[in-house]
This record gives structure tokens, C-alpha cells and sequence, in this order.
């Protein structure tokens, strides 16, 4: 971070719903999920799941984004099978973007992956997706494979690219 902002890392919980879907709402490469299927993601048992947000606190010496935004600003969601992981999304709300909020978010979950005993860390994006394809590089991923037209709206490769957790 390039100021005084601190950002923390928490476990999403459903008052946080709300302020997720504000962020992702403005965001047309993250998820569109209802309230219903964020619930869904939150208390599912069918899949076990690690849903963290980062919060930013600016405390005073915020410069220009003053009173813009405190609080949430960003959200990942990853479902774990055995020692396999797959990020779902994630998502840094506009105004906190190239800010490492992603970064420091990616490495937390990884983290919280590996406590819980996930080995590999897996995900999928859009071929167009240049900002995340190249954050999932910084941290430590590599291209897999592609799933040719797996996207719709509009139809699009996806990228499949994975890492090793410690
Ligand atoms: C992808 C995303 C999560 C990155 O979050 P972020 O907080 O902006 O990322 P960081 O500030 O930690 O950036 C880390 C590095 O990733 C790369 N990067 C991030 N955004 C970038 C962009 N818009 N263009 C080019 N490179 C970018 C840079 O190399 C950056 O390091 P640098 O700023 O020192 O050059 C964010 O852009 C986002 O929420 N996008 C919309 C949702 C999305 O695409 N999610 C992924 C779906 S698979």
C-alpha cells in the first residue's frame, strides 16, 4: 500500500453480503451471485468453502481517498476438495485497485488454504483477463491448460493456470 491504509483479512460473514455484492456489482469481470447464493456459499454443506474479505482501514493520512472507502474492499472465494483448492473469484472494489489489496489477499487465502491442508491451488480465467493473469503470476501460478469457449457473455477461452502451496 502506498499509504497509511492498513488492510486486514476475515472470514466473510453474512452481514457482509451486502457490501460484497456493491462491489462486485460494478465489477463485470467478478461473480453477479444473488444474495441466495451468497448465503448459499457462506453455509453450504455440500462443499467445503474459505470465504475471506479484506478490510482496509485508512486511518487519517488518506490523501485522496478520504471518506471514499473504509471498510470492505475486496472478497475471495475458494472451495476446497481433499487437497485440492480452486479459487472461485476474487475481487478488489474500483477505487482500491493496484494497491496490493489482491495481492495481500491471494497470499492470505493461500495461506488459509494450506492451514486447512490444501496442496494446490487452482483457478480459471478469462484469456482477455490481463490484470488477473498477471497477479496469479506474481504470485506463483502458471498457465495449465485452456478450456476453449468456456465462458459466455461474451464467449471467451478460459485460462487454466495453478499453484503449489507451501
Ligand atoms: C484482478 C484484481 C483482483 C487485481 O487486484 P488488485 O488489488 O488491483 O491487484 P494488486 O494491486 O495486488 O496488483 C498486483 C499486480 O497485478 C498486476 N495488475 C493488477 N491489476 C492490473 C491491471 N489493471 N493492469 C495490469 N496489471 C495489473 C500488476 O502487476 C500488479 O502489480 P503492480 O501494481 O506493482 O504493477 C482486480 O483488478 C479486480 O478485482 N478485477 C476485477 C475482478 C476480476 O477480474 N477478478 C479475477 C477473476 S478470475
Amino acid at each position: 500500500m502506498t499509504d497509511a491504509a492498513t488492510i486486514q483479512m476475515k472470514p466473510m460473514q453474512a452481514e457482509d453480503i451486502e457490501r460484497v455484492r456493491e462491489i462486485c456489482a460494478r465489477l463485470p469481470e467478478a461473480p453477479q451471485w444473488t444474495e441466495w447464493q451468497w448465503r448459499q456459499m457462506l453455509t453450504g454443506r455440500e462443499v467445503q468453502r474459505i470465504a475471506l474479505v479484506a478490510t482496509v482501514n485508512t486511518g487519517e493520512s488518506i490523501g485522496k481517498n478520504a471518506g471514499a472507502e473504509t471498510g470492505i474492499v475486496a472478497v475471495s472465494v475458494t472451495s476446497l476438495v481433499l487437497e485440492d483448492a480452486e479459487l472461485e473469484t476474487i475481487a478488489v472494489a474500483g477505487a482500491w485497485q493496484r494497491r496490493g489489496v489482491g495481492r495481500r489477499l491471494l497470499e492470505g487465502l493461500m495461506q488459509r488454504c494450506a492451514e486447512v491442508g490444501a496442496r494446490r491451488l487452482m483457478l480459471e480465467v478469462r484469456a482477455s483477463n490481463q490484470a488477473a493473469q498477471r497477479l496469479y503470476s506474481i504470485a506463483g501460478f502458471t498457465e495449465t491448460g485452456r478450456r476453449p469457449g468456456y465462458y459466455r457473455d461474451p464467449a471467451e477461452d478460459a485460462v487454466r493456470m495453478e499453484r503449489w502451496l507451501a
